[in-house]
């Protein structure tokens, strides 16, 4: 627990301070476990109820680690009005690959957009999310 011992410490002294914390362990450990939402709190002085009402608000946060890839699809409404829900139901199922859904990624001129591993991909036609899903599988 040093390295989230380092997390904490890092943004302590920044105004609003947890949300950064929260992504900073998520990226590390995959997950937010109920022990870093305890070690959270306790550094921030602020009770396990308001630290997990954040992480369990945000989809962003996960409270297990999913070894998964993710492939993240905006379902957001300019990405809807171009067609992402036809494309998000002809998907076949995964188990490999996992498909969160987001909403926004400020490419909404260019939809439907997608983001894996940081880089957004634009325009998706049901050929283009087939494809990616599988470079991810
Ligand atoms: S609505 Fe999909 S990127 Fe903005």
């Amino acid at each position: 627990m040093e390295r989230l011992n380092q997390i904490i410490a890092a943004h302590a002294g920044r105004e609003g301070p947890l949300l950064p914390i929260l992504h900073d362990v998520q990226a590390e450990f995959g997950h937010v476990s109920e022990d870093a939402i305890r070690q959270i709190a306790q550094g921030l002085n602020l009770s396990r109820a308001e630290v997990h009402g954040v992480v369990s608000f945000y989809h962003d946060f996960h409270d297990h680690a999913d070894p998964r890839p993710v492939l993240k699809l905006c379902r957001a409404e300019a990405c809807q009005a171009r067609g992402v829900e036809a494309l998000a139901a002809a998907l076949p199922a995964q188990d490999r690959v996992k498909v969160e859904t987001v909403y926004c990624l400020g490419l909404c001129s260019v939809g439907p957009s997608a983001l894996v591993d940081g880089k957004p991909h634009a325009r998706l036609n049901s050929a283009k999310l087939n494809a990616l899903v599988e470079a991810l599988a």
